[in-house]
């Protein structure tokens, strides 16, 4: 997502995640279903935001699609989905969400809306950072996944944009300076050690 700059995932995770592609994938296909989840909550939070509704349900509908996408591509591997206990990222993310009583007279939405949708935002970037990295790290072990991963970048691309514009839309102009609190945040947060490998979660 050209406006929003993640930092770069380390060495260390592209390693680990290369090294356990089964599970790699299984948490990939929880995340996706997240990301669906979301996208429907949304839908009924906000469901007189005119300009949300339908490229959200869109998403909603893609997400839905990729978690399809995931659980082939496991199968073809002869794995299989399994539960597998999330990291939090997004929970941790969420946690400095400002809180809605701080809406400013005027504004389309609060500051809590602002937020959410730049932290939808950045989770989609990091998806789209992380997906770009796999390419090339799976190209030489597994080049039909690495065209997987090439087609989910664009779509997470798509959504982190989504998401920036529904952030400007809520606040009424530009959230440049929230974005830059928030990017920083995530780069703390991705980076938290002592985690088990996940899609965003795991070796720093
Ligand atoms: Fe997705
Ligand atoms: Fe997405």
């Amino acid at each position: 997502v050209s406006r929003i700059q993640v930092t770069p995932s380390s060495e260390a995770w592209v390693a680990a995640a290369v090294a356990d592609l089964e599970t790699l994938l299984v948490d990939h296909a929880h995340c996706e279903k997240r990301a669906a989840s979301t996208a429907v909550r949304f839908l009924f939070k906000y469901s007189d935001w005119t300009s949300l509704v339908l490229p959200v349900s869109r998403l909603a509908r893609e997400e839905l699609v990729h978690f399809e996408q995931v659980v082939r591509e496991l199968k073809g591997r002869g794995w299989r989905l399994r539960s597998l206990a999330s990291a939090s990222y997004a929970a941790e993310l969420l946690k400095v969400v400002r809180p809605a009583r701080e809406k400013a007279s005027g504004l389309p939405h609060s500051e809590a809306t602002v937020d959410e949708m730049l932290v939808s935002a950045l989770i989609e970037a990091r998806s789209h950072e992380r997906f770009v990295r796999l390419i090339d790290a799976v190209r030489g072990i597994d080049a039909p996944l690495a065209d997987f991963y090439a087609s989910l970048a664009e779509a997470e691309a798509r959504h982190g944009e989504l998401y920036l514009e529904l952030a400007e839309e809520a606040a009424g102009g530009s959230v440049e300076a929230r974005l830059v609190e928030l990017t920083a945040y995530e780069a703390e947060v991705i980076a938290r050690p002592g985690l088990p490998l996940r899609m965003h979660a795991g070796p720093a």
